[in-house]
């Protein structure tokens, strides 16, 4: 018995703890309890109804129905005088039985209340959603770096050391020359390849909406109040890396704001009040001579030595031409079929490359699609490399027999592809198919060049 009050005491314990309006009425209609939200609900206190026939306090109550066809029913709306709700209902059954049956009732303001803050949560989800398609997840790692210069080698290294680091990073060098890669292969070296990849382009970006696109805003923060809040790039990129490339077309004012969640690791949306924390690493990306703006006063010092904390230069591709063909032979890695005119690598290592390894990707695909499938000519390369050659030929060509220029050309292409395939048989033999000559035609031209 004692048991017995014990648990009723818990169960009124646990209904008065609810935030819904509770009625509950025993087989014959009659209701056995009732808890204090229902009467907040109703008007109704539990004098005016417990022990009471719900029909007669209540005529327009549905419960006794409940009891009949034992089918519970949800969101009936009800209205007694002024007050307004929505009942869920449902018989209770023992043993077979149907042995009362209970209502629970929520205002018409509080279901007002939640409507909205769904309303709110489904805005924060398509947000979230935007948002989220921003991230590029980094793909690249390191081993898709390919190159053997000295010097890449150099800021491989270094750069695979500083990534274990949380040290913002300075990537400079020409476009194309890899920094977006260099950005991804540290992120997914470091601890923080779970978290998120964020980049973003300075220069691509207007510098009035660059600032919200970083660090968001809270709603209402513009005159035209129908705007949703926006989460900044910033708080995507928390634990992971922010990749900002082309910074040097920062605006000076933005600059300051950057040095400030730099300095701090906080930061206030747009509009926003609270300062918000955020842990990430930045890794900054120019193809411009940051330290020549910062001298004539366009980029800001204390930001520069923020940043440039680690350093990392890669160089051009025209200081690394040895790479060209190790680029080259990777590009067709997977075109069997394909081989190279000696003239045509020739050409490609003398170009000047403004584009970089971007440019070089291009022109390969380009010349890939020209060609047949078949052998790579001077006729298949792009136009610029084109005349850029011509350009050059016309100036030197004149200068020397044609059979020296023609021998030194081939001199050259046989020993830069042997420089990338090296001079075992195996490599002999790659370099006999990359240039398009038998292995036999290839030892001939060894022996005429001394090589
Ligand atoms: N060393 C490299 N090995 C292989 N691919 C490279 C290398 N450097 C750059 N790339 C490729 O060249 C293109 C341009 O690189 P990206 O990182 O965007 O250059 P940047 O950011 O300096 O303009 C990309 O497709 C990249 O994958
Ligand atoms: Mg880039």
């Amino acid at each position: 018995m004692q048991l017995q009050n014990n648990k009723i005491g818990w169960l009124e314990g646990i209904i008065e703890a609810i935030h819904d309006g509770i009625l509950v009425i025993d087989h014959v209609g009659v209701v056995q309890l009732i808890n204090e939200e229902y009467t907040h609900i109703t008007g109704v206190s539990a004098e005016q109804i417990v022990g009471k026939l719900l029909q007669e306090v209540r005529p327009g109550a549905l419960l006794p129905t409940v009891l009949k066809d034992g089918l519970a029913r949800e969101g009936v709306f009800r209205k007694e005088m002024t007050m307004e709700y929505v009942v869920d209902m449902a018989p209770i059954w023992d043993q077979g039985k149907i042995i009362g049956a209970v209502s629970v009732c929520k205002s018409i303001p509080e279901v007002y209340r939640l409507n909205k803050e769904l309303k709110k949560s489904r805005k924060r989800v398509t947000m979230l959603e935007r948002a989220v398609g921003r991230i590029h997840q980094a793909k690249y790692t390191f081993a898709n770096i390919i190159g053997s210069d000295v010097q890449l080698k150099q800021t491989i290294e270094q750069a695979k050391r500083t990534a274990q680091t949380d040290m913002n990073i300075l990537l400079s060098g020409e476009s194309g020359t890899g920094k977006e890669l260099f950005a991804q292969a540290i992120h997914n070296e470091s601890k923080r390849r779970v978290a998120p990849f964020v980049p973003v382009n300075c220069a691509a970006i207007p510098s009035s909406l660059l600032e919200s696109e970083l660090f968001g805003y809270e709603e209402g923060a513009f005159t035209d109040s129908n705007r949703d809040g926006k989460i900044g790039l910033f708080e995507l990129a928390n634990h992971g890396t922010l990749f900002l490339d082309e910074i040097g077309d920062m605006s000076f004012e933005l600059q300051a704001k950057l040095l400030r969640v730099l300095q701090e690791g906080s930061f206030r949306k747009i509009g926003g009040l609270e300062e918000q924390t955020v842990d990430v690493r930045v890794i900054a990306a120019t193809n411009k001579e940051l330290q020549s703006m910062v001298e004539k006063e366009r980029f800001r010092e204390d930001l520069f030595y923020r940043i440039n904390t680690v350093h990392l230069t890669i160089p051009p591709l025209r200081e690394r031409k040895n790479d060209i063909t190790e680029i080259i032979a990777f590009l067709l890695k997977n075109e069997a079929d394909i081989t190279f005119d000696p003239e045509t690598i020739f050409i490609l290592q003398h170009y000047h490359w403004p584009g970089n390894i971007r440019e070089l990707k291009n022109a390969i695909q380009y010349a890939i699609s020209m060609c047949d499938h078949q052998v790579i000519r001077q006729e298949h390369l792009p136009d610029t490399i084109k005349k850029a050659f011509n350009a050059t030929q016309q100036q030197s060509i004149t200068l020397q027999p044609l059979e020296k220029i023609l021998n030194d050309t081939e001199r050259t292409a046989i020993q830069s592809v042997l420089n990338q395939t090296g001079t075992t048989v195996k490599g002999k033999k790659k370099a006999a198919k990359i240039l398009g000559i038998s292995l036999a035609s290839l030892y001939n031209k060894l022996t005429k060049y001394h090589i």
